[in-house]
């Protein structure tokens, strides 16, 4: 079988080899996906050694996603603009190719999956980090009426609505100049992964609106938990993002599209 695996750190709990070995299985492609460990400093070495031992792609996942963006020979445009790659595929001549499916993977969880479509929809993104940028330009890209970025720190969420405005009515600031309703309200912070939630004022969401937490864990996150209390349509987390990143990532090396839908059903 052809080689494949994830890198990041930690990566042992990585839910990606499962999903890779479920598409590779329904597909009956012939392909083998490991998760490594790498360490900081070892990032580049390590992904140019798995393609001199025959590797044929890899995903990166957190902290390398822009390391993995500076070592590819040629960007996608979204990984260019998002500045970050989560799946180079390694080509004949030992070039590598770096593509970012984050965002085509929430954009897909939300409108297929769930009948969540953006057009038209006032949206408030929370968090400025690699996460957000990552996922930008395509929610952009399916019209919402508006996007906010709300951050901790307002001057990240100002620069981000500045770098992706060519796209659409973004626009951002701190947490404390949240106003209006939104449709749909996105956690991209890392603050659900240590149980807390971002400070939102009462009744941002509107009604029939829905939520979703770019995080997954077993037990609902904090912020899932949140979109319930607020009676949400849909309080979703990032599961499916995940499953819809990794069909794309599998769909650039294998040029074959698995269905996402038993895939998610087995890991819920
Ligand atoms: P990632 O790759 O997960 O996006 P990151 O680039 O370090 O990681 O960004 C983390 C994001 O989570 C940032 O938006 C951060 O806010 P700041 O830019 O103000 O640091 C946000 N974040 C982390 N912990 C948070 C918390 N406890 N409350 C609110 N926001 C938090």
């Amino acid at each position: 079988p052809d080689r494949y695996a994830v890198f990041g750190n930690p990566i042992a709990h990585s839910k990606s080899p499962r999903i890779h070995t479920l598409f590779a299985g329904q597909t009956g492609e012939a392909v083998e996906y490991s998760a490594l460990l790498s360490e900081p400093e070892e990032f580049a070495q390590d992904v140019m050694m798995f393609l001199v031992t025959g590797g044929k792609g890899c995903n990166i996942t957190v902290p390398f996603k822009q390391e993995a963006w500076e070592l590819a020979d040629e960007l996608s445009d979204y990984a260019a603009r998002a500045k970050a790659v989560n799946t180079l595929a390694f080509r004949e001549d030992g070039t590598m190719y770096g593509a970012n499916t984050d965002g085509i993977g929430i954009v897909r969880d939300l409108e297929q999956n769930h009948g969540i479509a953006l057009q038209g929809k006032r949206i408030l993104l929370l968090g400025a980090g690699g996460a957000v940028r990552g996922v930008l330009q395509p929610i952009l890209e399916a019209q919402p009426a508006s996007l906010f970025i709300a951050n901790r720190t307002a001057s990240k969420a100002l620069e981000l609505a500045q770098d992706f405005a060519e796209f659409g009515a973004v626009s951002g600031g701190g947490f404390d100049t949240i106003s209006g309703q939104f449709d749909l309200i996105i956690n991209g912070t890392a603050a659900s992964l240590q149980g807390e939630l971002p400070p939102l004022p009462d009744a941002c969401l509107a009604a029939g609106g829905s939520t979703y937490d770019m995080m997954y864990s077993a037990k609902p996150t904090a912020f899932v938990e949140w979109g319930r209390a607020q009676g949400a349509a849909q309080a979703l987390d990032g599961l499916g993002m995940l499953v819809e990143q990794a069909a794309e990532a599998f769909f650039i090396w294998r040029n074959v599209r698995p269905d996402t839908q038993p895939v998610l059903k087995q890991l819920r």
